[in-house]
C-alpha cells in the first residue's frame, strides 16, 4: 500500500515481530500506563483529560513565543471558522487553561492532576524523537513549598523503580524566580552579543528571544563561546537559593541521587526555581526520559489566580525503549486461557454458548470460528498462544465429554463437559 503512517508517527500494535520495535506492542503500553496511574493515585493525583487541540494563543502565551516548541514545532491550522488552532505540543498549558476555565480553585486550594496522552511537535524525527509522541505527566497546583517539588520528583523515581529502570540520573538546577531569571538572561545576552559570530547558527537565532537555551546547546562552538559567561547561580536571590537547598535536602533524605547541572534551563519559558530532567544511559542522544519543574507564574499569565505549581512529564516511547535496552523484566503478553474448538454443528452451538459463559469468570476465552482441519486449528491456537484447548465433537457432546489439551505441557485428558466450567475456572 502506498499510504503509510505520516513521518514521525508509528502504530502501536498487539504483535511486533521486529525485536528493535518491541516497545510498540500495545500490551506493554497498557502495562506502563497502569504503573503510571497506580503510582500517581498513590500520591493523591487525579486524572485530567483535555482536548488534543487548543487555541494557538494558549501555547504562545503559556509555553512562550521564544521557545523552539512554539516558534518551530507547532502543528497549527485554521479551522473552518477561521480560528487558529494547534495540536497540543505539551499539556501543562492545557491543564492550566482547564483549571482557570473551570475555576477549580473554588473547589480546593490544592489540586494534584495527572494525564496520559499524545502530544505533537513538528521536529526532525530520529530515534526517540517523534512528531506524535505520548507523555505521562503530573501537575501539582497550589503549593509553593520545596516539599511539593521533592514529592513530584519522588513520584517520578517511584514510577521508574516500579518499571525496573536502572542507571537513572536526575539533573537538577534552580533558574531562580522570574526576576533572577530575567536579570541573568539579560547579562548572558550582553556577554554573548559581541561574540555572536562565534555561536552556532541555532544559538545566533536564540540570542534575542531564547538566550538561556544557548546554555544547554550541545554544539562545541557554543561551549567555547560560553567560556567566562556569567553564572546563573550568581543571579539567584536568597529565597530561591534557600528553596533549592531545601529541595536537595529532601531528595537526600529520600536517597534520590541527583546531579546539580548549572546549565540546565529547560526549553519551555514558564519555569522558575527548580527545574529537572531525568536521563538514562541507555537511550542514546535523546536521553531525557522526562523533565519538569516549577512554573509559579503560568496560571496568572493565562488570566487565572496566582497559584504556584510544579510538575513533570515523561515520554512513554523513551521509557519503553529504555526498559527494553536495559532488559528489564517485562510482563508476558496476555493470551487465551482457553481456546475452544468445536467439530460439528451441534458442538459448535454448544461451544458458542459455553465460550460466552466462561468469559463471565474474567478468563480470556476464545472460540475457533474456522472450518479448517483440526491440525490447522490447533496451529491457530498455538499462534494465539492459548494455554489450553478444549476440543468438543458432536459425538463427545452426546456423551457429555470433551478433550482438554494443555498446550504448554503437550498433554491431553478427557473431561466431563458438565464439570468443565468448575474444573477449569
Ligand atoms: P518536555 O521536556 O518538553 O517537557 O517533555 C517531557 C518529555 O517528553 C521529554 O523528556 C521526552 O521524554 C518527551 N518528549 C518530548 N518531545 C518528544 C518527542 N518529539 N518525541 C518523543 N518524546 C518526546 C514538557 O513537555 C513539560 N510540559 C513538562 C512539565 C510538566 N513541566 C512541568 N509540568
Amino acid at each position: 500500500m502506498d499510504i503509510t503512517t505520516p513521518k514521525g508517527t508509528y502504530d502501536i500494535i498487539p504483535d511486533e515481530v521486529d525485536p528493535s520495535l518491541m516497545w510498540r506492542q500495545s500490551y506493554l503500553w497498557h502495562y506502563v500506563e497502569t504503573i503510571f496511574s497506580k503510582n500517581a493515585k498513590n500520591f493523591g493525583f487525579d486524572e485530567i483529560r483535555t482536548p488534543l487541540f487548543e487555541r494557538t494563543e494558549l501555547f504562545k502565551r503559556g509555553v512562550g513565543e521564544g521557545s523552539d516548541i512554539v516558534s518551530k514545532e507547532m502543528y497549527t491550522f485554521d479551522d473552518k471558522g477561521g480560528r487558529s488552532m494547534t495540536l497540543r505540543p505539551e499539556m501543562t498549558a492545557s491543564v492550566m487553561r482547564a483549571f482557570v476555565e473551570k475555576s477549580l480553585h473554588n473547589i480546593s486550594s490544592v489540586h494534584k492532576l495527572f494525564y496520559i496522552g499524545p502530544m505533537f511537535r513538528y521536529d526532525r524525527p530520529q530515534a526517540g524523537r517523534y512528531r506524535q509522541f505520548f507523555q505521562f505527566g503530573v501537575e501539582a497546583i497550589g503549593n509553593a513549598c520545596p516539599e511539593q517539588d521533592a514529592e513530584v520528583i519522588d513520584l517520578l523515581f517511584s514510577i521508574c523503580k516500579d518499571l525496573g529502570l536502572n542507571n537513572l540520573m536526575l539533573n537538577i538546577n534552580s533558574v531562580g524566580d522570574k526576576e533572577s531569571r530575567a536579570n541573568f538572561s539579560q547579562a548572558l545576552k550582553e556577554f554573548l552579543t559581541p561574540k555572536k559570530d562565534k555561536l552556532s547558527l541555532d544559538s545566533q537565532n536564540r540570542l534575542l528571544n531564547n538566550t538561556l537555551r544557548i546554555l544547554d546547546s550541545k554544539d562545541p562552538k557554543d561551549h567555547e563561546a560560553l567560556i567566562g559567561a556569567p553564572s546563573l547561580n550568581d543571579f539567584l536571590n536568597e529565597e530561591s537559593k534557600e528553596n533549592f537547598a531545601k529541595v536537595l535536602r529532601l531528595l537526600d533524605s529520600l536517597e534520590i541521587p541527583y546531579h546539580i547541572n548549572e546549565k540546565l534551563v529547560r526549553g519551555l519559558d514558564y519555569y522558575n526555581k527548580t527545574v529537572f530532567e531525568l536521563t538514562t544511559s541507555s537511550t542514546g542522544s535523546q536521553n531525557a526520559i522526562g523533565g519538569g519543574g516549577r512554573y509559579d507564574g503560568l496560571m496568572k499569565t493565562l488570566g487565572g489566580q496566582d497559584l504556584p505549581s510544579v510538575g513533570f512529564a515523561i515520554g512513554i516511547e523513551r521509557i519503553l525503549q529504555a526498559m527494553i535496552q536495559q532488559n528489564v523484566d517485562l510482563p508476558a503478553k496476555p493470551s487465551a486461557d482457553l481456546y475452544i474448538i468445536a467439530l460439528g454443528d451441534l458442538a459448535s452451538n454448544f461451544a458458542f454458548k459455553l465460550t460466552h459463559d466462561m468469559r463471565k469468570a474474567s478468563k480470556i476465552v476464545e472460540m475457533d470460528f474456522s472450518s479448517k482441519k483440526l491440525k490447522d486449528r490447533l496451529k491457530i491456537a498455538d499462534q494465539r498462544r492459548a494455554k489450553k484447548v478444549l476440543i468438543i465433537g458432536d459425538d463427545e457432546l452426546k456423551n457429555n465429554k470433551a478433550e482438554l489439551k494443555d498446550m504448554l505441557l503437550r498433554t491431553s485428558q478427557e473431561v466431563s463437559l458438565s464439570s468443565i466450567k468448575d474444573s477449569f475456572l
